[in-house]
Parts: C-alpha cells; structure tokens; sequence
C-alpha cells in the first residue's frame, strides 16, 4: 500500500510549485535558479559535468555535502555556495579563523577556482586540508558542476 508516502510527496509537490508557498519549508540558503551548462559562464559552459560530479564523489564528498538541507560534514555543507559569502555557512561552527576573517565577501567561481588550486596557499590557516588540484580541466569540471548542483533546490 503506497498511499502513505505518495500523499506527502504529492503535498510537497504542490507546495514547491507553489513557489513562495506558506507552508513548505524554506531552503537551506536562497539560491539562483538552476543553470544549465550552457548558460554558464565561460570556461565553465564547455565543461564535462559529468567528470565534474565523479570528481566531486572522490576528492569532496568525504568532506562536504552539496544538496540541501543534508547538514554539515568535517567541512560545511556547499549548498548555495555561489550565493554566500566565505566562511558564512549557516549553522557550521568548524570555521578556522582564516577563513571567517578572509575578506572576500562571496565565493564567485573564479574565488573557487584559486581555493580549489591550493587552499593552504590562498587562505593561510585554513583548516581545509586539501593538496588542491592542479588541472585546470579539473577545476573548471568541478566548478560547473558545483555551480549547477549547489542551486538545486
Ligand atoms: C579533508 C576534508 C575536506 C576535503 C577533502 C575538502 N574540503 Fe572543502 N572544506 C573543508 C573544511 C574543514 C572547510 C572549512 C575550512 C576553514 O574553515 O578554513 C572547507 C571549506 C570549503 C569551502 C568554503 C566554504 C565556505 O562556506 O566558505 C569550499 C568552497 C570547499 N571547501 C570546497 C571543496 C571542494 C570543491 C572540495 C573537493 C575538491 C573540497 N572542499 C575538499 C574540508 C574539506
């Protein structure tokens, strides 16, 4: 017997489309609408985003959650990444004083990209221990599918 579960899915269904409905619980951070890869900025609209999320999956993931609402890991949940600003994930307590005090006030893609390529090196103290990734096909991959992923409701 489904009609358990498939009632509140349906519910919750109704309530996303609904956009600003009342009721249905609000996202963990406000985020742009989701792009395509297309409609990405160059380099990233020419990325492999499939390369990008096995990336992700073996270098990122024992660390960070990128979808909504999944909480903190050793590092803090990427969801709305784009849209916040360094060291500003609500609800993480784990921030070194590097990155709280670091004075950019929102990771753009190309702030990501610089992290990405060695994060001891671009913010001094960070408590990201990370070698960081030295090809740039990589990072620009990663980031696409970052930019996509971290907006998905
Ligand atoms: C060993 C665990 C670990 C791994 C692996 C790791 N991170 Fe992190 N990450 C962290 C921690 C911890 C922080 C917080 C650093 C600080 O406060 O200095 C962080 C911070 C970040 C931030 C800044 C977020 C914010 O809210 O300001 C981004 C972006 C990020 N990581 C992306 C990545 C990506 C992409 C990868 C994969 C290439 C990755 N990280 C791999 C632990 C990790």
């Amino acid at each position: 017997m489904q009609l358990g579960y498939l009632i509140p899915t349906v519910l919750a269904g109704v309530l996303a489309l609904s956009g600003c409905g009342g009721e249905a619980p609000a996202p963990a951070v406000p985020t742009a609408p989701v792009p395509t890869v297309e409609e990405l900025q160059p380099p990233y609209n020419e990325a492999d985003v499939d390369a990008g999320k096995s990336l992700f999956g073996r270098q990122c993931a024992s660390c960070h959650y990128v979808a909504a609402g999944k909480g903190h890991l050793v590092g803090p949940n990427l969801h709305g990444v784009f849209e916040r600003g360094t060291g500003k994930a609500a609800g993480y307590n784990s921030y070194s004083p590097a990155l709280k005090n670091f004075e950019h006030k929102v990771w753009t893609p190309e702030l990501v990209d610089q992290w990405l390529l060695a994060p001891q090196g671009f913010v001094p103290g960070t408590g990201m221990f990370f070698n960081g990734l030295k090809n740039p096909e990589e990072r620009r991959d990663l980031i696409a599918y970052l930019l996509i992923e971290s907006r998905k409701p």
